[in-house]
């Protein structure tokens, strides 16, 4: 059994699998065939932090692969009243086939695996973002090949998003220019997850433009991410000259693609004429979510098919 709790969880191998299959299953969901693999089966959904597109995705996605979900949340729950996750993790994976669990601190959800009888997937915490850099991948090799030997730049807070584009890198084999504010660097000893860190696909600049010289994809994200909005003020301040503008754009690749994972914030992380223009490829980004994710379920569910 396969928990995805990180990226560093699957092999280049399994990605490639999971690219190519994700494609294959969009294509069936584009042309309304009927795919049912997962019939019988349920999804636990557990949110601790808001969400749209992760709970969107995720259960419409179950519902298209012939399975259902369960949604839980810490204040409709006994999570919310101190019940141990361990005695959740036992009792929910006793009942379902696959748990998503979105949470805070990354030891929640490994805490809950350790105790799961089925596979657990990682629908965000503090530390990582899986599911979405997953996506981000996706959407880049849909719109320009592969992302082997490219360059990210990665220009504002050195979040969850930020950890798991650096693993990515570091297995998928591209380079990531992060520029994050003093403070709010990443954090290197969890960017390098299972694997390490390879210190050529990770580089630091302290000023954002000179990240997005020669990318081929800029990508930023929320100032101020889930259970940090105690230091919103202080981060409007130390954050004003990260954001994505067109002379960032203009400094990347002529054909560079621009991604947010969403929310956004217009006018803060990045100006409206970029997440608007002809280069964002945003809302592909936020489809492919879907796609991926089913994906991974029958990857997670199934083993290979076909
Ligand atoms: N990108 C993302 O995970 O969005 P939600 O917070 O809406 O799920
Ligand atoms: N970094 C953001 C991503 C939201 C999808 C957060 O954790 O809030």
């Amino acid at each position: 059994m396969k928990h995805y709790l990180q990226f560093t969880d699957l092999t280049a191998d399994e990605y490639a699998y999971l690219f190519e299959r994700a494609a294959i299953i969009k294509k069936k969901f584009k042309s309304y065939e009927k795919y049912h693999p997962l019939a019988d089966r349920t999804l636990a959904m557990i949110f601790e932090k808001a969400s749209t597109r992760t709970r969107v995705s995720f259960e419409a996605g179950m519902y298209q692969l012939g399975g259902s979900v369960v949604h839980l949340t810490t204040g409709d729950s006994q999570l919310g009243r101190a019940e141990p996750i361990e005695d959740s993790a036992k009792v929910i994976s006793r009942m379902t086939d696959l748990v998503m669990i979105r949470t805070f601190e990354q030891t929640k959800i490994e805490r809950f695996a350790a105790h799961s009888r089925v596979p657990v997937i990682n629908g965000l915490t503090n530390e990582y973002h899986p599911c979405q850099i997953l996506a981000d991948i996706f959407t880049y090799i849909e719109h320009r090949g592969s992302i082997a030997g490219k360059t990210v730049a990665w220009v504002g807070d050195g979040n969850n998003m930020a950890n798991t584009w650096v693993q990515a890198a570091a297995l998928l084999g591209f380079k990531v220019n992060v520029s994050t504010p003093r403070g709010y660097e990443i954090d290197e000893k969890l960017a390098s997850g299972a694997q390490g860190v390879s210190a050529s696909s990770y580089q630091f600049y302290s000023n954002p433009l000179e990240a997005c010289k020669g990318a081929d994809l800029v990508t930023t994200d929320v100032w101020t991410s889930m259970g940090y909005e105690a230091e919103n003020e202080a981060r409007k301040k130390a954050f004003a000259d990260w954001c994505v503008d067109a002379e960032m754009m203009a400094a990347a690749k002529p054909d560079a693609l621009f991604m947010h994972c969403l929310p956004a914030h217009r006018g803060e992380e990045v100006e409206a004429e970029v997440i608007d223009g002809p280069q964002s490829v945003v809302w592909d980004e936020a489809e492919n979510r879907m796609h991926v994710q089913k994906a991974l379920m029958e990857y997670l569910l199934l083993g290979r098919v076909e």
